[in-house]
């Protein structure tokens, strides 16, 4: 676990976006809080013939854009010498054993090394072998850990080989596959909420409740990112990563302790009992002027958003369907889970017209307005009908003064640290890539997939999405009272 030896983070794809925007702002705000191992360096890898200073002022003009809030001119002085630059090419091997020799002269004491991998998916296999073959793995003078970014594959027999090939180098022990979701506070409370309380759990199941929804929406087009979008599509973008992750954290049985392998071992067990998808359950649609985006090859059939119905095949959701959606180009920004419950068994009260009744609801807003709400129905007043009302709960008015970090500080510090459970495992990943990869291939293969259909950018989505609930009399729900909503 953690220790008092010095500690460098060395990031391949130093001079890319992911660096600039989350890495850097995530060590820097840790450090100023002073959560950072006491002696610790950073060392970025790119090809770019940059020196120390360069790469200091680009990180340091990118923390003034991206990060103003909590840039901090007098920190940064002291933070930034800790910073410096070693070039070279990530497919050469040549460039490992110089990046090698640099990190002895700069460490100048053994140490630890987190090796963060912020480039292009296609760069892991190679930067991981040559880290092996570099001699740089091996764990005498200090823990050595590596952590891989997202896309983990790009379908299951990719995500299955690169699991291998980085297994062939490191052990799954020093793999730390990040999915950010799981480093927001907010997804984290989701497993706080439902084992810290007593008044939950008992009703977590198919006896009192009706279904959940996982709601991942964003306004965001796809932007300057077409590029990759296209060949992802929203599968493979949101649902075989967050979307599932979310899922796994609602609908898992309680772990025996909060220690990476007993969460871990819980989340293998859900996701081998999610039922293979009923292509017919579910909806793939494109936003209108999607192919007019730079760099969108001419007739694209990629969904940028997807809506899907899932069961959980074991005691504690047996028959409970699980709605999943997402997109972008849509209304609104917005991550809510939503339990919606069973109606009371009877209704005694003559006024109350079974439609116009509400069952509860428990919303988890994940973002942007983070909180949770309990819709109540509550008699109105001088009459005799009741009325939905908001037990509401939100992090910015009960947690004044505690501001919520980015995902990343807290995961980049839990791997510092050696605390996995927020990370996936290998058979977590290959499992949710056996839930998607079907769907995936079923919308390209299969002659009676469902047709892929438009949406009007700024919309909830298309039509067909409400349809897919409205065939067993269930319309989408959404509790969370963020303004935009
Ligand atoms: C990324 C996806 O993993 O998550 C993006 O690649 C998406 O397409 C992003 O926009 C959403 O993350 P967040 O934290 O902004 O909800």
């Amino acid at each position: 676990m953690s220790d008092n030896k010095p500690t460098t983070f060395v990031i391949f794809g130093a001079s890319g976006d992911l660096t600039r925007r989350k890495l850097i702002p995530a060590l820097f705000n840790s450090y100023c809080k002073g959560r950072l191992p006491e002696n610790f360096l950073i060392v970025g890898f790119a090809r770019r013939p940059w020196d120390d200073e360069q790469l200091r002022q680009i990180l340091r003009e990118g923390m003034q854009e991206l990060a103003s809030d909590t840039y901090d001119a007098e920190k940064w002085e002291s933070f930034a010498p800790k910073i410096s630059y070693a070039k070279g090419d990530l497919s050469t091997l040549e460039d490992f054993q110089a990046l090698k020799e640099h990190l002895a002269k700069v460490e100048g004491e053994p140490g630890n090394r987190l090796y963060y991998l912020a480039t292009a998916p296609r760069f892991f296999v190679p930067i991981v072998e040559n880290l092996g073959q570099a001699d740089m793995v091996e764990q005498s003078a200090g823990w050595r850990r590596v952590v891989v970014e997202k896309p983990f594959g790009h379908d299951l027999a990719s995500a299955k080989s690169l699991n291998n090939e980085i297994q062939a180098v490191f052990e799954e022990d020093q793999i730390y596959r990040i999915d950010h979701y799981l480093g927001k506070e907010t997804a984290q409370n989701i497993l706080y909420f439902r084992f810290a309380n007593t008044i939950f759990e008992p009703i977590w199941n198919r006896n009192y409740v009706d279904n959940v929804q996982i709601t991942v929406t964003e306004s965001v087009d796809v932007g300057r990112r077409a590029g990759y979008y296209d060949q992802a599509g929203v599968v493979r973008d949101m649902f075989q990563n967050h979307l599932m992750q979310l899922l796994s954290l609602v609908a898992m049985e309680p772990p025996a302790s909060f220690k990476a392998v007993a969460v871990r071992n819980e989340k293998a067990k859900l996701f081998h009992a999610i039922r293979p998808l009923s292509l017919q359950k579910t909806v793939r649609a494109q936003y209108d002027g999607y192919l007019q985006a730079e760099e969108v090859p001419q007739g694209s059939t990629t969904p940028t958003y997807a809506a899907m119905q899932l069961y959980i095949d074991n005691w504690r959701w047996q028959g409970v369907p699980f709605y999943l959606r997402s997109g972008k180009a849509l209304k609104t920004k917005n991550t809510e889970i939503v339990i919606e419950f069973k109606r009371p068994p009877h209704l005694m009260f003559d006024d109350i017209q079974d439609e116009d009744f509400t069952a509860n609801i428990l919303s988890l807003c994940i973002q942007p307005d983070e909180g949770i709400h309990l819709k109540l129905e509550a008699k109105v007043p001088d009459s005799h009908i009741t009325q939905p009302v908001d037990m509401e709960f939100h992090y910015r008015s009960s947690f004044r003064g505690n501001s919520l970090p980015d995902a990343y500080e807290r995961l980049l510090l839990d791997a510092v640290r050696g605390d996995a459970s927020l990370f996936t495992r290998a058979d977590g990943i290959e499992a949710a890539w056996a839930l998607m990869d079907p769907v995936i291939t079923g919308w390209e293969n299969e002659a009676d997939a469902p047709p892929m259909v438009n949406y009007e950018p700024g919309s909830w989505g298309p039509a067909a999405a409400d349809e897919l609930l409205a065939q067993t009399g269930r319309v989408w729900r959404h509790a969370c009272s963020h303004p935009d909503c």
